[in-house]
């Protein structure tokens, strides 16, 4: 059975957050709210708890879990080691949605590392992130709550929606700030290597560095080689039921972005039957007007944050409202829209390059 705490106020003292905490001492899992997404936690400890996130999820076991700390302290107990960029990433990025990858300390089980030599530890920032942490009095191992390979939950509606039977409480506040998961930052290497663009732009963490950090060619776009560093991102992740296809640019000036449009509704058409959608912006509405297609707004270009909150919410809608093909736009691979590229090429069973 599940139990669903709707939480309207953040009291961080109230009896919900005990209760859940509690469940997790005792082996259950929660399901919880961070200013990214929604998590599945365990307590790290608990093997046989970490177990059963892995099985709830359908998670391959060679893909490590994220652990989420309340304290310094509590990254004290979890890693072996903790180097001196990774003191300047707490000090300014703390609580907030950057992971850092540190030194693995003994006592944290295999099964939550996937048996590397590394751990990936971060501090949310949502009060009931930190006040169930907090309560729980240890870290709390979490992936994202959605089943594997489809978008990470960006509101309690979608944990309720895949999870409810299957977990023990969620702990629903609604939507997230962000919308999209945490930057992983790999600092045991040198230079310090992005394992997954995130909310916090690598620009975000090189000026915290003071200096650059290794951006993998996975992440730079299409045409460049796919080498996955984080375990989790050579799996086709972040796809709704319907076909994708991300339709690219060069740039994503005024007249690129006309030649995009025009792009995007020849190759919906081209699709025929089925229920033809598309991903699109304020800026390209006008284009699409009278074309016939259904049409989702994830925003403004100029406002990669909110497009990046939305990104995974209408992932979701198109299946709900049963689109068949998604035809979506690309973004410049910069700041915040690196991380949505990651996403959409992660999502995107066609990748098409139009020239402009
Ligand atoms: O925002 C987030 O990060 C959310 C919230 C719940 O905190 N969590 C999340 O977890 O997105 P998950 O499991 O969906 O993604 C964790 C990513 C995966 O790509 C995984 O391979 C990578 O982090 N990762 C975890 N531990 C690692 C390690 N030791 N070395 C390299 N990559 C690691
Ligand atoms: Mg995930």
């Amino acid at each position: 059975m599940t139990i669903v705490f709707r939480l309207r106020s953040l009291d961080q003292d109230c009896f919900e957050i005990r209760y859940a905490a509690g469940v997790l001492r005792k082996g259950g899992l929660v399901a919880f709210p961070t200013e990214t997404v929604y998590g599945l936690g365990a307590l790290v400890w608990d093997e046989k708890a970490v177990e059963r996130v892995f099985q709830v999820k359908g998670r391959p076991s060679d893909n490590p879990l994220i652990v989420h700390v309340f304290s310094v302290e509590m990254v004290e107990k979890v890693a072996a080691r903790i180097p001196e960029d990774a003191y300047k990433l707490m000090e300014k990025a703390w609580p907030g949605p950057l992971t850092i990858v540190l030194p693995r300390g003994k006592s944290v089980p295999r099964s939550v590392t996937a048996g590397l030599d590394t751990v990936a530890v971060r501090m949310p920032s949502h009060p009931v992130a930190l006040s169930l942490i907090r309560e729980t009095g240890d870290p709390v191992a979490a992936p994202s709550a959605n089943p594997s390979g489809k978008p990470s939950p960006t509101s309690g509606r979608h944990v309720v929606r895949d999870l409810m039977g299957k977990i023990e409480v969620i702990l629903d506040a609604g939507e997230t700030l962000y919308g999209v998961e945490s930057t992983v930052v790999n600092i045991t290497t040198d230079p310090p290597t992005l394992l997954r663009p995130g909310a916090i732009t690598v620009e975000d963490v090189e000026r915290i560095l003071g200096r650059k950090i290794l951006v993998p060619e996975f992440a730079k776009g299409l045409g460049h080689a796919e080498k996955p560093l984080a375990p989790g991102m050579k799996y086709r992740h972040y796809a709704p039921e319907a076909k994708l296809i991300l339709v690219e640019a060069p740039s994503y000036d005024q007249e690129c972005l006309k030649s995009l449009a025009d792009y995007v509704k020849t190759k919906a058409l081209s699709k025929g039957n089925g229920k033809l959608c598309l991903l699109a912006t304020l800026e390209t509405l006008q284009y699409y007007l009278g074309s016939g297609f259904e049409t989702f707004i994830l925003g403004s270009r100029g406002n990669l944050f909110e497009i990046a909150k939305n990104l995974f919410t209408l992932l979701r809608k198109v299946d709900e409202e049963q689109c068949t093909i998604v035809v979506a736009e690309g973004f410049p691979d910069m700041g915040l829209g690196l991380t949505i590229m990651n996403r959409l090429r992660k999502a995107a069973s066609e990748k098409i390059l139009v020239n402009c």
